[in-house]
């Protein structure tokens, strides 16, 4: 404890969730150690540099490593020594080749600190996980640590989004404490404290309890999607619109247009893979009749991706092979660099094994979609990707894309057309200046 009462903080594992809560920590005014085995990461953040792209955070960095709060390193033992409040922020990915979540990383995390935890100290975890997760990892910690069940565990489910990530850290919806004692709680109820003076809602409840309140959010909000992206499938058939219809539903309060946006659907590191390991788990524990309907979240979400590629071949004459083709985005979602399962990259790489000459443009995920798909070609602005192009796709819905001007775009393209994947531009516009556009769900 710092000599305000303050507990100290260490955050395990600094990618995305964990490089963002540690500095904001640092910020709100705690001692904060940020730890990772990836050497290269903690030496860049320790230079104040932000190894992924979002926005505000490379200035917050800064400030936090001038204030003396912040430090980065890679000793377990020495965040043993140091912090009284440990969070655990490392990645949880689908396991390769199953739906499971990989705790590879969590455990690892855990075995490296518990054994040099020598005094009462609460590790909390943020991961996403399966239920069930936390009450295993508290036997473990209690095995490991020499200060045996002096080390407690709780509970605190990150509810964040890429491109947001600050503004969610400081000031959050809600918070939520899973806990199995009043101690660990205190711990929490201090480690939280400028937040929580903030007026901040925040529910305490079990571990268990604690940990499905994530994977139930995600999974709600993939269902939220692939609900109005169905209905976009019922829309094609009969010629209806889902843009209109979209409209209507989200004007019922009850409903809400949050998470209503038709279009290519979701991907990125989290819904994807959460409700998949949401299913798997539940499979697993004996209730997978209760969310078998992810199942086919999952499937009206691929079924975006494939039809995106019609719309695309439709639009061309029924062919894609040997037609110059510019894929505007790469990123799972505007704001971002991240292109885990990105829908775009989804479908510039078919359209590119069909034979399409794709050329791909992000304006920020460009060097991240290089590394990963070598095979693809990329252009240096969302022009230069569309110099002679038969199509226009758009993927994912930069403000930088809806800005731009039909005219100066027909300079540049061999055919005026355009696919609008992410229902991001003004239909009634771009057919005035004589653009044949498509988008998903309408006539
Ligand atoms: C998500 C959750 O929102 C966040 O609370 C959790 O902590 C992590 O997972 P994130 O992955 O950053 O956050 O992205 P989000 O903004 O939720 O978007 C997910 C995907 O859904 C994107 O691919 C986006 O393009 C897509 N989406 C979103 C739609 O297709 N339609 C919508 O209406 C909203």
């Amino acid at each position: 404890m710092t000599s305000t009462g303050a507990p100290k903080l260490t955050v395990i594992g600094t990618g995305y969730l964990g490089a963002t809560h540690a500095i904001c920590m640092a910020v709100l005014g705690f001692e904060v150690l940020g730890v990772d085995v990836d050497e290269a990461k903690i030496s860049k953040l320790a230079a104040g540099e932000v190894p992924f792209f979002e926005p505000g955070l490379p200035e917050l960095l800064t400030k936090a490593l001038e204030s003396g709060r912040l430090r980065f390193g890679t000793s377990f033992e020495e965040a043993a020594a140091f912090g009284d409040v440990h969070f655990l922020c490392v990645g949880t990915p689908q396991m390769p080749g199953s739906d499971a979540c990989d705790l590879t990383y969590l455990d690892a995390a855990v075995r490296g600190l518990a054994p040099h935890l020598e005094r009462r100290a609460l590790v909390v975890g943020k991961s996403t996980v399966p239920v069930g997760t936390a009450a295993r990892l508290t036997t473990l910690v209690q095995e490991l640590a020499p200060a045996g069940t002096d080390v407690e565990l709780a509970w605190n489910p990150e509810f964040l989004r890429e491109g947001y990530a600050v503004d969610d850290t400081l000031r959050p919806d809600r918070l939520v404490f899973g806990v199995a004692s009043e101690w660990a709680d205190q711990q929490l109820t201090a480690a939280f404290k400028p937040i929580l003076d903030q007026g901040t809602p925040v529910i305490r409840t079990d571990l268990a309890t604690a940990e499905l309140v994530k994977v139930a959010a995600n999974s709600f909000l993939a269902t939220k999607i692939s609900y109005i992206n169905a209905m976009a499938e019922v829309c094609e058939a009969v010629g209806a619109d889902i843009k209109d219809l979209a409209d209507s539903l989200a004007l019922d309060d009850r409903i809400g247009g949050k998470f209503l946006k038709p279009g290519l659907g979701f991907g990125g590191g989290c819904l994807p893979k959460d409700i998949r390991a949401f299913a798997h788990r539940a499979e697993e524990i004996g209730v997978g009749q209760a969310v078998s309907f992810l199942r086919e979240v999952d499937d009206i979400n691929r079924r975006r991706r494939a039809r995106t590629v019609d719309l695309v071949r439709e639009l061309l004459g029924g062919q894609i092979s040997g037609r110059r083709i510019a894929a505007w985005g790469a990123a799972f979602k505007p704001n971002s660099d991240d292109i885990r399962d990105a829908p775009a990259l989804d479908v510039a790489r078919t359209m590119h094994g069909l034979g399409g000459h794709v050329r791909v443009y992000d304006p920020a995920a460009l060097d991240n979609a290089r590394r990963a798909y070598p095979e693809l070609r990329y252009g240096e602005s969302a022009l230069d990707a569309a110099e002679d192009a038969d199509v226009v796709v758009l993927l994912t819905e930069w403000s930088e894309f809806r800005e731009i001007d039909p005219d100066a775009l027909a300079q540049v393209v061999r055919h005026k057309r355009i696919v609008d994947g992410r229902h991001a531009l003004d239909a009634d516009q771009w057919r005035a200046a004589g653009w044949e556009y498509r988008a998903l769900g309408r006539s």
